[in-house]
């Protein structure tokens, strides 16, 4: 195949989950900037769904807003339905969909807890698994691409990082990384790339409390060692790249995108 590096999704179609804000909504509009038309999903704000189509389109991509809750089946099977019929079929899906419901262990109520897992880690099997049908059926196209199809889940730097208060997310995103190994694993014979990526703050509507205000962001920036917090198109870029045949020989793995969150950053001078 001829490699377009403007266009390197060119004849491509990619679905982003939970992408009328945020990061999906970067990954979405970058993913539609390097040539793949982009189903916009979102659960219910169809106007943030509806300006992500609009950047995509102003540059002179293919963009379809559309209405799924990933922790419904019935949903999402119409969602994959409605893409196939609409352009053939899909190479790429972007799990992004989650959300936080934060609150003190004690007094986390169960429907937090199984509504945090359900978006976070029951959609991204459900997405997951239909995609990898389309896949199979569809069977390898290697005028577009070398993989069969590509798999990227949106986990957290807290698929590592235990985080108190927040230990319905912290699970789910625990649960995302073998999830995506596990799946990865076994995909990977039929040439199904599955890999993650996890953000470490980056801001966004989730988070904003953690960066509005200049005490905040300053409290924040102590976890950070590169000194910024990040920003929507960190992630947008590096999933572009992530589902390009440039990183076709990565499978499995987690790319951290965290300014070096995860490096643990208190023990600079403490421990
Ligand atoms: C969370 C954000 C948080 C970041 C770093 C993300 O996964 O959604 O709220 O700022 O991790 O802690």
């Amino acid at each position: 195949m001829i490699f377009n590096s403007d266009h390197p999704l060119a004849n491509q179609t990619a679905i982003v989950t939970g992408a009328s804000s945020g990061i999906g909504k970067a990954c979405a509009i970058a993913l539609g900037r390097a040539g793949a038309n982009v189903i916009v999903n979102y659960a219910g704000n169809s106007r943030g769904a509806e300006e992500a189509v609009a950047e995509i389109e102003a540059a002179g991509g293919k963009g379809l807003p559309f209405k799924a809750d990933v922790s419904r089946k019935s949903e999402v099977d119409v969602m994959f339905k409605a893409v196939v019929d609409t352009f053939g079929t899909v190479d790429i899906l972007v799990n992004n969909a989650g959300l936080q419901k934060d609150a003190p262990f004690v007094e986390m109520s169960l429907d937090d807890w199984n509504y945090v897992l359900s978006v976070n880690l029951t959609g991204q099997f459900l997405c997951a698994q239909a995609a990898a049908r389309e896949f199979i059926r569809r069977g390898r196209r290697p005028e577009v691409s070398v993989a069969l199809g590509k798999i990227i889940c949106m986990s957290s730097v807290h698929e590592l990082i235990p985080w108190a208060g927040h230990v319905n997310y912290a699970a789910s995103k625990g649960g995302v990384m073998l999830f995506m190994k596990s799946i990865a694993q076994e995909l990977g014979e039929k040439g199904i790339r599955v890999n993650s990526i996890a953000p470490g703050a980056i801001k966004t509507p989730i988070n904003r409390m953690a960066w509005e205000t200049p005490e905040a962001e300053r409290d924040l920036l102590r976890l950070i060692p590169y000194g910024r917090v990040g920003e929507t198109a960190d992630i947008g870029n590096v999933t572009v790249w992530l589902a390009s045949d440039q990183s076709d020989y990565i499978h499995g793995q987690t790319i951290v995108v965290d300014g070096g969150m995860a490096l643990y950053p208190g023990f600079r001078d403490n421990g």
